[in-house]
């Protein structure tokens, strides 16, 4: 049942819009930083996030602290009616601790030490730094955590990348007693006795490294688990001093991107309020329109959504103009702005910050774009865009907490994407399974249906057709909660090069796909891996109970299938499997499992998922038919819906609506029988709720 969520701030119960900010940089200018918040009042800005970096101007000498300019960055703040998400610093450090404490820098896969330099350089275990994190921690806490213009904690900054000191290596060995307990349960587990490299010693095991061990694919995901969890274990220990202080104001942490370095939903717990960084490369394909670009970023929107169980989410940075780091920084042609920062907010963001206020003056980031330019004032193209964007957000307050009620879930998960990606085989030059998943999400995209992006380990219950593409890995826990889930009448689609290995990677005995055979009514008995030049095909078989006909080409892999339940909906074409099952079903309790045998190619997806996501009752945000590039979003109340059309094609359309009363939120006029939308065009209407 859609619900409304409480504001993100009591303090701010509208959308947020804002930007990191750095006065710090600026200390020598005081002209600039009182500009500053003209500019602001201007750009119709009201949150920022302050401090990010800025330890060395808080703490320049050990135990020397120096609060003034913040003191003053906040009352001023205040007094302009701007709120702060007041970061923690420890994502940069200063030099000074390096120096004296070479520990806290991080050593490198080749056992080299870092020297001072970058920021995100430290190790997540270093006492030493854990120390010095939670002193300036609860220093902060004790002077601002009651200050008026405190909305909550920026938990430092896009946690990522690894350390294999001596003190992580140890680390390391201690995580790994607590998850196996004895030697011989981890030798069990990751199958050591391959090439001789069975333990007998906890000091023998090394984290993974370019001139050691990197082939023991047990380790390899166990490392990554351990440097997740050693992450997530860093961050509570940032945020356990602040809530000692004041445990009311909600923290966050900006996460960054589907990077598959550090899993995101094991943040889930220590954070109050998802955050993350957006930055999708726009206009890149020129011509051919932004729609998948748009589908990819409209993905990793419903991944952080679903993180905290669809909790609105804050954009904590975007760009308001270009990156400096993309290969190419092109510049975002007109309405793109509007409609990127919209498009977070149909996916259930509150807030759209960006990096940065204004660019720096020198160093790495002085020409990455910012609300302010070096030019300095506000007579920009970027900065009306922003101010404009402003001006909508003012226009939104009724979408504030309202929920994304997504029936469909599309399972993407990280030990399954570590753990696919090491094996060797059966298809070395590319398994590809983000851009599997991403195939199977932008026909939801297109057909504008609401999705979850969840992990193996998610509950099902709220939804009546969960997607998991290629779940290589799955424990059985996992595979026995799909199991009930078909069972209890909901619908599942599982693919090729699923339930190979269990949760330590060793290989399932007795017929794949393991534990999700007998829910999916078919053995896999073979898998033919095919070359880039190669192809097969999938044909729809006469009368399929699905309705559905024609013939739709298929790459990559081939999955030889025998039919234990299940029925054929469609068979292969070519070669000496033609004729085989290539789509099945199996009617399993109240429920259906389908399994793709293939990777087929886009059109495929539309058209299965159309009918597919129709029986299973996911339904599409207005029951019309979109043009490619163009699609539908909805957040709900329960009483009102809040419909976000975004066109993404490169031209202007006219989207044909559904029969129910819209009125646009923005100019507050009623639509007729269709919507225009210019190019990169975007409207937010209401209407009343559908019944779900
Ligand atoms: C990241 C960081 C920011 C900034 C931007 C630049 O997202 O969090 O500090 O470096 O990239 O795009
Ligand atoms: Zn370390």
């Amino acid at each position: 049942m859609a619900k409304r969520y409480p504001p993100i701030s009591g303090k701010l119960p509208v959308m947020m819009h804002g930007a990191d900010y750095n006065p710090d940089q600026w200390l020598d200018r005081p002209d600039i930083l009182e500009e500053d918040l003209r500019l602001m009042k201007l750009a119709n800005i009201n949150v920022m996030a302050v401090g990010i970096f800025a330890w060395s101007a808080l703490e320049p000498e050990e135990g020397v602290w120096t609060w003034e300019w913040l003191d003053r960055t906040l009352d001023r703040l205040a007094d302009n009616g701007i709120f702060v998400w007041l970061a923690t610093p420890s994502g940069a450090r200063p030099a000074w601790m390096a120096e004296q404490y070479p520990e806290v820098l991080r050593v490198a896969g080749n056992r080299v030490r870092n020297l001072y330099g970058f920021r995100h350089n430290h190790c997540l275990t270093s006492p030493v730094y854990r120390e010095k994190v939670r002193l300036m921690n609860a220093k902060l806490a004790e002077r601002y955590s009651s200050h008026p213009a405190v909305i909550g904690w920026h938990i430092s900054n896009e946690y990522g990348g690894e350390c294999h000191c001596p003190l992580c290596q140890d680390a390391f060995r201690e995580w790994l007693k607590r998850r196996y307990g004895t030697l011989d349960a981890l030798n069990a587990a990751w199958w050591s006795s391959f090439w001789s490299h069975t333990y007998t010693s906890w000091t023998q095991i090394e984290s993974p490294a370019p001139h050691g061990e990197s082939r023991l694919h047990a380790l390899n995901v166990d490392w990554r688990r351990f440097i997740t969890d050693q992450t997530v274990d860093f961050c509570r220990a940032e945020i356990a001093p602040i809530r000692e202080i004041n445990a009311d104001l909600p923290v966050t942490t900006n996460l960054f991107n589907k990077h598959d370095g550090v899993d995101p939903r094991k943040f889930a717990d220590v954070l109050d309020v998802l955050s993350w960084d957006a930055y999708p490369e726009w206009h890149e394909h020129g011509p051919e329109g932004d729609a998948g670009i748009a589908a990819a970023c409209a993905f990793d929107h419903d991944l952080f959504r679903s993180i905290k169980g669809g909790r609105p989410f804050v954009l904590m940075e975007s760009t308001p103009s270009t990156t400096n780091w993309q290969s190419v920084s092109k510049l975002k042609r007109p309405g793109m702005h509007k409609l990127s920062s919209l498009q977070a907010v149909a996916h259930g963001a509150d807030a759209v910050q960006y990096f940065q206020w204004r660019k720096s003056r020198g160093s790495f980031e002085k020409l990455h774009g910012a609300v302010v330019d070096h030019a300095g004032h506000g007579h920009t193209r970027v900065f009306r865009d922003v101010a404009g964007v402003g001006e909508t957000l003012g226009r939104l307050t009724d979408v504030v907490g309202a929920a994304v009620d997504a029936k469909a879930a599309i399972v993407f998960d990280w030990d399954n994407r570590w753990a696919m990606k090491d094996a060797q085989g059966p298809r070395n030059m590319g398994l590809h399974y983000e851009e599997t998943v991403m195939q199977h999400y932008r026909a939801f995209w297109e057909l504008g249906i609401p999705v979850d992006i969840i992990g193996r380990h998610d509950d099902l219950a709220k939804y009546t057709l969960v997607v998991a593409p290629m779940l290589y890995m799955v424990d059985e826990a996992s595979a026995a909660r799909m199991e009930t889930f078909v069972q209890e009448g909901g619908t599942l689609v599982a693919t090729y090069w699923s339930g190979i290995v269990g949760e330590s990677d060793l290989c399932y005995m007795g017929g794949f796909p393991g534990p999700l055979r007998r829910t999916l009514g078919i053995w896999s008995e073979e898998l033919d891996a095919l070359y880039d030049r190669d192809s097969n095909g999938l044909a729809f078989v006469d009368g399929n109970p699905l309705g559905l006909a024609g013939a739709f080409e298929a790459h990559e892999l081939c999955d030889l299938i025998h039919l234990e339940g299940a029925e054929a909906l469609a068979v292969y074409r070519n070669d000496f499997y033609a004729g085989r099952p290539a789509l099945t079903v199996h009617s399993f309790g109240n429920g259906k499992a389908y399994y793709l045998a293939t990777r087929a190619k886009d059109e495929f997806y539309e058209t299965f998922y159309a009918k597919l996501a129709e029986e299973a009752g996911a339904k599409r945000t207005i029951e019309t038919e979109l043009p490619p590039g163009v699609t539908a979003q909805v957040r709900t109340d329960g009483t009102d819906d809040y419909v976000f059309l975004m066109n993404f094609s490169g031209s202007e359309q006219s989207i044909k609506l559904d029969g129910c009363r819209y009125t646009d939120m923005e100019s507050g006029e009623a639509l007729g029988e269709a919507a225009v939308l210019p190019v990169h065009g975007v409207r937010v209407m209401k209407r009343r709720a559908h019944a779900q």
